[in-house]
Parts: structure tokens; sequence; C-alpha cells
């Protein structure tokens, strides 16, 4: 009797312990140290730079709403247009388009510098 109780105990005992040993690695199986995703995450709209079509650009092509292209990149010129030195007009014309001759054209080189805090992406 004792001997049959004994090895009631050890089957118990063995089943605990593979038990506990199967939600072991469970839980190192489905958590993972390093989620690629996670990267995409972290990054936020300023880093990774957006890519637009010319399709896209081309709707926003009025005062309200101005993008514009100058050498391959999209700048958003909504806020910049009442302080233009050469008038709200000459920059107006350009919304929806791509104006890198005219802009290269009609400035000095150090004015380029200005657009960088109206950039939104590169043009696809
Ligand atoms: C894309 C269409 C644009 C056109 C056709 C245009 C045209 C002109 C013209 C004709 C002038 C000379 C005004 C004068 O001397 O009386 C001028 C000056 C100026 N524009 Fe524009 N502009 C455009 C876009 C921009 C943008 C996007 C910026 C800056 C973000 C800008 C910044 C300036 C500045 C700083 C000046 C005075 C200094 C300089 O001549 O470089 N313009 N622009």
């Amino acid at each position: 009797m004792k001997n049959f109780q004994f090895r009631i105990i050890a089957v118990l005992f063995l089943s605990f312990f593979l038990v506990a040993c199967g939600k072991n690695v469970q839980t190192s199986q489905t958590t993972p140290k390093t989620d690629p995703n996670n990267q995409a995450q972290s990054l936020s709209p300023g880093d990774a730079s957006a890519v637009y079509s010319l399709e896209e650009v081309m709707v926003h092509n009025n005062e309200s709403d101005c993008w514009q292209i100058v050498d391959g990149k999209v700048y958003n010129l909504v806020s910049y247009i009442p302080n233009h030195p050469g008038g709200k007009g000459q920059i107006l014309k350009w919304c929806g388009k791509d104006a890198s001759e005219i802009f290269n054209l009609q400035h000095n080189p150090k004015t380029k510098a200005l657009l960088v805090d109206y950039y939104l992406g590169d043009l696809k």
C-alpha cells in the first residue's frame, strides 16, 4: 500500500514539474526580446522623410493649401506666403507645381536655406 502511495505522489510531482517547464518555454517564445516593429514606431514624422508623387503635390494648389517642389523636394509654403519679399502673387502662381527653375532664377543662393523650415518630404 505504501509503495502505491509513493508512486501516486511521484507521478503527481513529475506532472507538476512538466507543467511548470512547459509554461517557461511558452513565455520565452511569446515575448521576444527585440521586436523589429518597435524601431518603426520610435520614428517621429520628421525623422523619416516622406515621399510624394507629383500628382499628390498638384492637389495642394491654393493660398490656404500650397505645396511646391524645388529641386526634387516638396515644401508646404502656406505660412511663408504672407512674408515673401517678392510679394504674395509671385509665390502663389507656383502652388501645386515644380518651381525649381523660377526659384533658382529669382533668388540669392542663400535664400534656399530658408526652405528647410517648410520641408515635407522628397518627390517620388
Ligand atoms: C516659387 C516661387 C517663387 C517665386 C516666383 C519667387 C519670386 C521672387 C522674386 C521675383 C523676388 C525678388 C523680389 C525683389 O527683388 O523685389 C523674390 C525674393 C525673395 N524670395 Fe521669392 N519667390 C518664390 C518662392 C520663394 C520661397 C519658397 C522663398 C522662401 C522660402 C522665397 C524667399 C525669398 C526671399 C528671402 C527673397 C529676397 C531675397 C532674395 O532675393 O533671395 N521665395 N522672390
